[in-house]
């Protein structure tokens, strides 16, 4: 194991940082749909009926995520030909065509086809951002690294939602207010321009580097990130020791059963990322605080401004724990409080709102006390573990596999969502996500390991050793 650096420069925070914007396209994109949508329902849907244009409505919404999953698909191969760094480049350049294309779309199906090909651009960061971050970061800082990108999404998010709020409520353009669904899908062009600019200046990954034969230009990376020779030797070493057991990760997936539990794991823990219900919250938030008695558009767009602010702030406490008190403890202490809190929206929404309206308050409070636990947990926390379970010859693949989940999930989610509400109603919905929670925690006992200031290697080490899951982090 390396000597743990001591100081980390100030290099360093500026890589994680720049990458990191790649999260805040994510949240942008991820975030934006949720104030837009009912705007793009008048424009696109108005002669339909409710029910039939809240389906076309989950379209819209998906149609990112499908992309999302075509585009990590693809990630896999480009990242390891290419080199993490180009392929995020690439990445920029999809959102920012794909964010036009939103603006100007002429119809529903143009749109959705936009929204597809934005998502491409989604799918290819959110895959190979968190790879170049975990490949670039010294183990000591690798869980905060990984965790920042997860704030930045978080604030991709915060600021998407304050955006839609500023367009639908007081902007004025035209002589008209109100709308402009228009300018807030299109407007991610500007960050994902100064993305590009961010990414062309930083180095690649000294891991690629050095397994694609470039030995001198990964040691320059070190070198630049103010690593000691004793630290550069380290790095390289833990590298080379990985990089005996060279494969493709398909051939290593068909010939090695520990490299497949590895697999499943990460499928596994990003299934139950997303079926914690975070993104019904993230897209529909407008229409559940109208679940929730708060009729006015403006109140709405303003509470899923708090949303947006209280998902931030939480995932600080994740960033200031993880790599002290553990992945673990810190995913119970979640599940607890995410399950405890959608089990209360559920009834509360049951117990009859409409008769009652007082319980409106207790209900968002109780999905504000939801979203602080996901976000101090789940959000970054999976992201870290997965970026930690895979040996490196399989890593690509590995990633692909849970990142690809992570969105299939993520469309079944907010693609039933109206639907479900539709016919099981709110407050079942929601009894049903705060019902899942609970189970996972057992998921977590049983198999997941605590991966806390351990080295990539040799967590490796364990579980191509044949280990317990459960155990590879000792
Ligand atoms: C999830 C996203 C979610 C976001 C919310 C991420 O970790 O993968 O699906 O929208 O957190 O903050």
């Amino acid at each position: 194991m390396p000597t743990p650096h001591k100081k980390i420069s100030f290099i360093v925070y500026f890589i994680g940082f720049t990458a990191a914007l790649a999260g805040l396209l994510f949240g942008l994109d991820v975030g934006v749909i949720s104030g837009a949508l009912d705007f793009i329902k008048k424009d696109f849907m108005a002669d339909l009926d409710p029910v039939h244009a809240d389906s076309r409505a989950e379209f819209v919404v998906s149609a990112l995520l499908w992309g999302a999953v075509a585009g990590t698909l693809i990630s896999g191969l480009l990242s390891s030909k290419f080199g993490r760094r180009k392929t995020i480049l690439v990445s920029a350049v999809v959102f920012i065509a794909g964010a036009l294309a939103c603006a100007f779309s002429p119809d529903e199906h143009f749109l959705i086809a936009a929204r597809f090909l934005l998502g491409i651009g989604v799918g290819v960061a959110s895959f190979t951002a968190p790879l170049y971050l975990s490949e670039i970061s010294p183990q000591s800082v690798r869980g905060s690294m990984i965790s920042m990108y997860q704030l930045m999404i978080t604030i991709g998010i915060l600021l998407a939602f304050v955006s839609d709020t500023w367009l639908a409520t007081y902007a004025t353009f035209d002589g008209t207010t109100g709308g402009h669904w228009r300018i807030m899908l299109g407007i991610i062009a500007i960050p994902a321009a100064i993305m590009f600019a961010g990414v062309f200046f930083l180095p690649e990954s000294p891991r690629w580097l050095f397994l694609n034969g470039f030995r001198e230009a990964a040691t320059g990376v070190f070198r630049r990130m103010k690593l000691d020779d004793a630290e550069i030797a380290a790095e390289v070493r833990e590298i080379e020791d990985s990089a005996k057991i060279r494969q493709s990760g398909w051939s290593l997936f068909k010939e090695n059963g520990n490299f497949r539990r590895a697999i499943a794991l990460g499928i596994g823990l990003q299934v139950i990322q997303q079926l914690t219900g975070i993104n019904v919250i993230m897209y529909y938030a407008p229409r559940i605080f109208s679940l929730a008695g708060f009729g006015d558009p403006t109140e709405q767009m303003w509470g899923t401004v708090v949303v947006g602010i209280t998902n931030v702030l939480a995932t600080f406490i994740a960033i200031a724990f993880v790599d002290r008190l553990g992945r673990k403890p810190i995913m119970y202490a979640g599940f607890v409080t995410m399950g405890a809190a959608m089990v209360t929206v559920g009834s509360l929404f049951n117990t009859g709102i409409d008769q009652h309206p007082s319980l409106g308050y207790p209900a968002i409070v109780a999905l504000l006390v939801f979203i602080v636990g996901f976000a101090m947990s789940a959000g970054p926390i999976i992201w870290v573990i997965c970026s930690e379970i895979y040996p490196l010859s399989g890593r690509d693949l590995g990633v692909t596999c849970s990142t690809t989940t992570n969105w299939v999930v993520n469309a079944i989610v907010g693609q039933t969502f109206l639907t479900l509400i539709n016919t099981i109603g709110g407050g079942n919905t929601f009894l049903l996500y705060g019902g899942m929670n609970v189970l996972f925690i057992i998921f977590f006992i049983l198999l997941v390991p605590e991966t806390k200031g351990v080295s990539l290697e040799h967590i490796e080490r364990n579980l191509m050793s044949g280990k317990k899951l459960r155990e590879i982090g000792r």
